[in-house]
């Protein structure tokens, strides 16, 4: 077996759903504002209970159910996060323990919003070089730690969540080439600066102009994988904000593909969206298992990653 594919898919909502009309008891903004320039309506913000951690842990619980593996099948954790709670230890080590997949080798990928695609296109890698039989990817993140709920320019995005799928081994390749750069030139572009400062801070429109330059690259990822955009079953890009994914997804001028909208109700959850997102669409029916379906991360550093993988 040379190729690796997605074997199962898990994710984790948080219970507490936080409306816009909330969030303008905070900040000086409106419901119709967010909706206009954002498309969110509401975001998921996790309890003190629902932890990185705990969070990652629910959602591998359902993907390997969701596999028909057990923790002790795990060769591998990957943790994709860029909100642990802590610099030290990593993220992957605590869910690999708290799962029980007590032989897996653990390590965290911090590539911010595009953490889950680099994670997957590694997880793969070390499917086919023969080095894992099945790695669990977890993607976690609680941006609610790190949001400055008086900055009304992100407090209005930023969500918690998780999702994780277990990749293995397949007679053909269902995981596409990765596609991937940066422009690093540019780390303040979206940051959590540090040295007692450590909320999110973005510039946005700067953001903004940069997600919607990677058009081309879509393209280039459905081009690498050997898939026509009009072949694709769904397109789901990082869930920004609902203008920069129809943006991403209307420039590869398929209009017929669906498009994942999860950041509608879920809000931007980084690495976590697009997991959530893919969860969201299979739950409802919008594609099935084998479908071909465009994976597109993008996010602090500046940093992408893209794939064209099949459904689990
Ligand atoms: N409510 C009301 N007014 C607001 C709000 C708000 N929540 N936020 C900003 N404004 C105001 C600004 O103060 C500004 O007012 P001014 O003209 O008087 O100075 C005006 O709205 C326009 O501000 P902009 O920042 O230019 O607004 P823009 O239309 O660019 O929208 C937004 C801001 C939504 C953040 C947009 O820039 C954006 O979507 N950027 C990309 C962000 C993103 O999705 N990043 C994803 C990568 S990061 C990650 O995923 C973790």
């Amino acid at each position: 077996m040379t190729g690796a594919r997605l074997l199962g898919l898990g994710t984790y909502r948080p219970g507490r759903l936080v409306t816009n009309d909330e969030i303008t008891r905070q900040v000086d903004t409106s419901d119709l504002w967010i909706r206009t320039r954002t498309g969110i309506s509401t975001r998921r913000i996790a309890d003190d209970d629902e932890t990185t951690v705990a969070m990652g842990v629910s959602a591998a619980d359902k993907a390997l159910a969701a596999a028909g593996l057990a923790a002790r099948d795990v060769d591998a954790v990957i943790g994709a996060t860029c909100t642990a709670p802590s610099q030290i230890p990593g993220t992957a080590p605590q869910v690999a323990a708290r799962l029980g997949a007590s032989a897996a080798g653990t390590f965290d990928i911090n590539g911010g919003c595009a953490g889950f695609c680099y994670a997957v296109s590694t997880a793969a890698d070390m499917v086919r070089a023969g080095s894992a039989r099945h790695v669990l990817v977890v993607a976690t993140e609680r941006l609610s730690d790190y949001t400055d709920w008086s900055d009304r320019s992100t407090c209005i995005l930023l969500a918690d969540g998780a999702g994780a799928v277990v990749i293995g081994a397949a007679e053909t390749d269902h995981i596409g080439p990765a596609v991937w750069g940066h422009d690093g030139s540019r780390p303040e572009a979206i940051q959590v600066p540090g040295r007692g400062d450590n909320s999110f801070r973005m510039e946005g429109p700067a953001v903004f102009r940069w997600a919607i330059s990677l058009v081309p690259t879509l393209r280039t990822v459905c081009d690498r994988a050997g898939v026509a955009p009009e072949e694709l079953a769904a397109i789901v890009p990082h869930q920004a904000n609902l203008r920069i994914v129809e943006a991403l997804a209307g420039g590869l001028g398929v209009p017929d593909v669906p498009i994942a909208r999860d950041v509608v109700d879920s809000g931007n959850t980084s690495a976590a969206s697009i997991p959530l997102a893919l969860d969201r669409m299979m739950e409802a029916g919008e594609v099935v298992s084998g479908d071909p379906v465009l994976l597109f991360g993008f996010g602090a550093g500046l940093t992408y990653c893209g794939q064209v993988v099949r459904c689990p």
